[in-house]
């Protein structure tokens, strides 16, 4: 230091700027509100660790950047200095042990605390409830388990409040990701073997599940929705899930017969067209939907002419005619097991009326 005196006459103000910076990042880390609602008893313990990781490294980002925008100011180059070298300083013993060692034993007390959040949330319940989730190009299916030891699929997560769920996560193809940000907790889905995670939903309501690793063309449309309701109606759900052995609509408890024969409405089409999970319409434009996706072919255009037969085939297996300009395997192969028979006629039937003419 070229005048030790002044330098240290600094350190007091620089500690009282230091401390108020400190004040202003803890205060306003707290008040942004950084998630989304919390939807499960595990997210209070993850929100409180997030929120003791902001308090510790808000001072520890403050301290390092007032030193290094001190030093820029106070040891500048001055005029007549360009040909001057520094003080030759061969490192602080001291110094450094104190900068080792602090770091070291912050990071060590962090580590415990998240290792006992981590332990306390990954617990299991004797009560736990498991759901397979397939992860795919580029869409979720939901395993639960059905009659007799045979799974029942569903492209709508539901799950009741309360009770202890353990994702079974698989892949079929490339690297996903399984995330309810709702929930706080996120898994890859790895192509082989299994993960798994468990969580306890506990408020009712409607959460998004997004796949939180890139996994292709698709991957942004990759979304679909967590229906967190009472008991009562998860069972009734379920019940008509096995029932079919195929999902049932939008609606929990909705008709077991076919629309039509039961004297029910039949499925609307164009409806469907926007609620079927991966939605149509976040791929394909369609100006009677009022859709502008543009990952798949332009419904308006490419369906001109054509009949039922190819609309259906298209449906259930995307991949036996691609169009051109577009690549296989980007279109959920799935529809075909996930949507009910009526479903696909009446999706049919709608776009033979608004995109064959
Ligand atoms: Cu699946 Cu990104």
């Amino acid at each position: 230091m070229r005048d030790g005196d002044s330098g240290r006459s600094h350190l007091l103000p620089l500690l009282a700027i230091g401390a108020i910076a400190t004040a202003c990042g803890i205060a306003l880390g707290l008040l942004i509100d950084w998630f989304p609602t919390a939807a499960s008893e595990e997210s209070g313990p993850i929100d409180t660790l997030w929120d003791v990781l902001l308090i510790v490294s808000v001072p520890i980002f403050v301290l390092t950047q007032t030193f290094v925008l001190y030093s820029v100011w106070r040891f500048r180059m001055r005029p007549g200095e360009e040909l001057e070298d520094g003080p030759p300083i061969h490192g602080n013993t001291r110094l450094e042990v104190i900068w080792t060692a602090i770091p070291a034993i912050i990071l060590v007390a962090l580590c415990s605390y998240a290792y006992v959040v981590l332990r306390d949330i990954e617990t299991a319940e004797a009560s736990e409830m498991k759901v397979r989730v397939v992860g795919e190009q580029f869409t979720w299916t939901f395993y639960y388990p059905g009659d007799g030891g045979k799974e029942v699929a569903s492209n709508q997560l539901y799950l009741p409040t309360n009770t202890q769920v353990r994702f079974d996560v698989q892949s079929k193809d490339v690297l996903h990701d399984f995330w309810v940000p709702a929930f706080r907790l996120k898994i890859d889905a790895v192509p082989g073997i299994t993960t798994r995670f468990r969580v306890k939903p506990d408020k009712a309501g409607v959460f998004p599940v997004v796949c939180a690793e890139l996994c292709g063309l698709g991957h942004s449309v990759m979304r679909q929705s967590a229906h967190v309701v009472a008991p009562g109606v998860f069972d009734k759900w379920l019940a008509d899930l096995r029932a079919k052995g195929r999902p049932g609509g939008e609606q929990p408890g909705g008709e077991e017969a076919t629309g039509e024969e039961a004297g029910g409405a039949a499925p609307d089409g164009k409806a469907l067209f926007t609620s079927v999970q991966p939605s149509c319409g976040s791929c394909h434009t369609l100006s009677d939907a009022s859709s502008t996706g543009s990952i798949g072919p332009n419904l308006d255009e490419t369906l001109k002419g054509k009949d039922a037969a190819y609309i259906q085939a298209g449906i259930e297996d995307p991949g036996a005619e691609v169009t051109k300009g577009f690549q296989d395997g980007i279109m959920p192969n799935n529809y075909g097991d996930t949507l009910q028979p009526e479903e696909i006629k009446a999706l049919t039937d709608y776009l033979v009326e608004v995109a064959t003419k």
